[in-house]
């Protein structure tokens, strides 16, 4: 009776992050492959606090875009030291007026707004919108997989912080899978019901050909 238990056990742990019962840590060697689990591990004699730290997130991302939205990474390819961790953290700076356009990761996403007040929202697979203005110190968690955005709505600019489920959560950002990239217009017409005009208006602006 015990021996499938276990064996369900063995196989649940060694699935779950085999990393973790192995090492304190995996720190990335990025000039290895990057496969399904992460990066394999650097040196671990060559492993020093620094490591474990990251300031990248001092300064905001580049926000001089149509959507007034900069956005600075501390995932695992700025930050190695994540690799394994399961966790990965963005800042996003959104200027007055501006927004974070509808966008997905793969897994789940707590942000909080430290500056300004903004607009925070996701809509699930019965296509039912969720959202709410939050205020500095409030937080929002994002289900996995699911369209979100953040629109600035205050007098000031906004910052908030996102911590991720994965050293790698991934982003698709619907306008930029649309329109960034040589898709024929003729397939997005058919596939958005958008006029040929405004794809390609589209295209031109996000840098799209096609
Ligand atoms: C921010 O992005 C804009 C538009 O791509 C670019 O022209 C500008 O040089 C960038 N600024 C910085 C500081 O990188």
């Amino acid at each position: 009776m015990f021996f499938p238990i276990i064996i369900a056990l063995v196989l649940f742990a060694s699935s779950s992050n085999a990393n973790q019962i192995e090492f304190d840590y995996c720190v990335a060697d990025p000039t290895l492959p990057h496969g399904p689990s992460g990066y394999s591990c650097k040196d671990p004699t060559k492993v020093t606090t620094d490591d474990f730290s990251y300031s990248g997130l001092r300064t905001p991302g580049n926000s001089s875009n149509i959507f007034k939205f900069g956005v600075a990474y501390a995932l695992v390819n700025q930050f190695p030291g994540l690799n394994g961790m399961g966790l990965s953290m963005v800042r996003a700076d959104i200027e007055i007026g501006g927004a974070g356009p509808i966008h997905a990761h793969r897994v789940a996403e707590l942000a909080i707004v430290t500056e300004g007040t903004v607009i925070f929202g996701f809509i699930d697979t019965n296509n039912k919108p969720f959202y709410k203005t939050l205020e500095k110190g409030d937080l929002f968690v994002v289900p996995p997989a699911l369209g979100h955005f953040q629109v600035n709505v205050g007098k000031v600019p906004a910052v908030v912080y996102a911590a991720f489920a994965s050293p790698n959560p991934g982003i698709s950002t619907v306008d930029l899978s649309l329109f960034k990239n040589d898709l024929p217009t003729e397939i997005i017409q058919k596939i958005t019901l958008l006029d040929s005009a405004q794809i390609k208006k589209l295209k031109r602006g996000f840098g799209g050909t096609n």
